[in-house]
């Protein structure tokens, strides 16, 4: 049976083979950590922002949408705090000239200890099979307990020197911890230095003055400064929420596991503007609302969980991830976080403005506080490939690879085949085409055996496959066959638009997630 890490490796071939993801300017032999979405990524992408926008913006009256631009003025980052503080902890190796970040470094070091602790259990599992009781193994065993204790302490020096930001300890503890140099081999380390993970350029020419720009890190600055023009114009009133969609850049120095960690990608964010001092109720209500969007997906309630945040940033005053089961382990997706009045405060301290609203219940003005919800769109697409991509050994020895997509994100929905090429099948194959192409992403294929067109479509996701065979001629009846159970039915063409709407209708995901949260 292939492991966890060979079936990823198979299903990032997959994106590439399936026109879902492609290395950057694949010709010049790409460029690290970008990515290009192909005609099939693009669907399931605008499928996922779909999702997510509708989620926003149609179950919620209170919230809006807007489309902020990327570049800002450059005193946004400076009153955001990403001028002086979105860093990360570098240290290079002298002698493969490699960079790498010093947490991760150490966190992958920290993970050592636990595959070690793992690998123990594993053994000792198959040696006593059922009657064995892993946690009180952990608490026995002497090389178990030892490894243990040396995470555990290794941990808890890394929080510290992280939360006294100590780059002369985080070297320490790289030395101490013997960590080499993947490439060299070597501990022939540099200091630790700050790094900032913003791309800068410049607007206008030199001879104007030039003026340094960044490429936006974050969406959500542009929501802040847009607080007072969306409140005004839309006439808003609190609690309400601004919704956004765009590209964010960060220059990731670690940058690995495809698309999870990029340096252009995408985020779906959103900031709910509430009454100070009624945020942690609205922290809560986001939170099972967000999850409950994820779940409705159905790629198994046990692949997610909340990883609430012990390390807040110091304008925060809670926070909590929602991670889902990746081939390498849980990982973040969305970040949801209450941020009090931070950012429209400093905004109001660096451009002078009056940044608040004035609450007519409460006849009073106040800058309000800011629940904001942080979904990455690729990290959402990866976890969805991840869940979907299966190897299934079918009956009779053969196998097959299937996108076991929710049909609603599938970005073809159905394969329109003539059995074969003649005897005027693929012009009845066309005339169904036509009359599916208006409501659902259609495709035709007339090449090489059924079977083959099956699995090509099992390939991509595709929850239907039509036939068009000599009896459609006479009785305007198809074979539409099921991709997840291979099943096939005889359906009354009429009948198709039904069948489909009913998998892959959006507005079915969406009365699910208000059911839910009405209960
Ligand atoms: N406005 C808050 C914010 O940006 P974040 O935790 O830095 O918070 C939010 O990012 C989400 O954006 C993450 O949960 C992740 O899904 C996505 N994200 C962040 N950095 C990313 C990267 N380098 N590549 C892909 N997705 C990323």
């Amino acid at each position: 049976m292939a492991t966890q890490e060979e079936t990823f490796k198979k299903m990032v071939a997959h994106c590439k083979e399936y026109g879902f993801v492609f290395p950057s300017s694949e010709i010049y032999d790409g460029l690290g950590a970008v990515y290009d979405y192909g005609q099939n990524g693009v669907e399931l992408k605008n499928n996922i922002k779909q999702y997510w926008w509708q989620a926003m913006t149609l179950l919620h009256e209170n919230i809006v949408g807007i489309d902020a631009a990327i570049f800002m003025h450059p005193t946004t980052w400076k009153a955001s705090g990403h001028v002086d503080a979105f860093n990360d902890p570098l240290i290079d190796n002298r002698d493969s000239k490699k960079r790498y970040r010093a947490d991760v470094l150490i966190e992958d070091q920290i993970a050592k200890y636990e595959e070690k602790i793992q690998k123990e259990v594993d053994k000792a599992a198959k040696r006593f099979g059922e009657s064995f009781d892993a946690e009180l193994f952990k608490q026995t065993n002497p090389r178990v307990k030892e490894h243990i204790e040396k995470r555990d302490a290794l941990h808890e020096r890394y929080s510290r020197a992280m939360n006294a930001n100590d780059l002369q300890e985080l070297k320490q503890i790289i030395l101490d911890e013997e960590i080499v140099c993947p490439i060299s081999g070597t501990r022939n380390w540099t200091d630790v230095r700050q790094f900032n993970l913003m791309f800068q350029t410049e607007m206008g020419s030199t001879a104007d003055g030039a003026m340094k720009i960044y490429l936006r890190p974050e969406t959500a600055q542009g929501i802040f400064v847009n607080f007072l023009n969306v409140q005004k114009t839309g006439r808003m009133k609190i609690p309400f929420g601004i919704a956004q969609i765009g590209k964010a850049f960060r220059n990731e120095i670690v940058a690995r596991q495809f698309v999870f960690r990029m340096r252009e990608f995408e985020q779906m964010e959103m900031q709910f503007f509430v009454r100070p001092g009624e945020e942690l109720k609205w922290f809560e209500h986001w939170k099972q609302f967000r999850l409950k969007w994820h779940k409705a997906l159905g790629l198994g309630d046990e692949k997610y969980r909340f990883h609430d945040h012990e390390k807040l940033a110091h304008y925060a005053n809670a926070a909590t991830d929602i991670e889902f089961q990746m081939p390498f382990g849980f990982k973040e997706v969305e970040g949801i976080h209450s941020r009090t009045n931070f950012d429209l405060s400093q905004h109001a301290k660096y451009s002078g403005k009056k940044i608040e609203y004035f609450d007519p219940e409460l006849n009073q003005s106040y800058t309000p506080y800011v629940i904001e919800t942080s979904i990455g769109v690729d990290r959402m697409f990866l976890s969805i490939m991840c869940a979907a991509y299966k190897e299934e050994q079918l009956a009779g020895g053969d196998t097959r690879v299937v996108l076991n997509l929710p049909p609603v994100l599938a970005p073809v929905k159905a394969c329109v085949m003539p059995l074969v090429k003649k005897d005027g099948l693929p012009e009845k194959a066309r005339e169904v085409m036509d009359m599916l192409k208006f409501d659902f992403k259609t495709t035709y294929d007339e090449k090489d055996s059924i079977g083959k067109r099956y699995r090509r479509q099992d390939a991509v996701g595709t929850p239907f496959c039509i036939t068009v065979d000599h009896d459609t001629l006479e009785d305007n009846c198809v074979t539409i066959r099921m991709r997840d159970t291979m099943e096939q039915e005889r359906v009354s063409i009429s009948e198709l638009k039904n069948i489909i709407a009913k998998a892959v209708d959006m507005k079915q995901l969406l009365r699910k997630l208000t059911a839910e949260e009405n209960q």
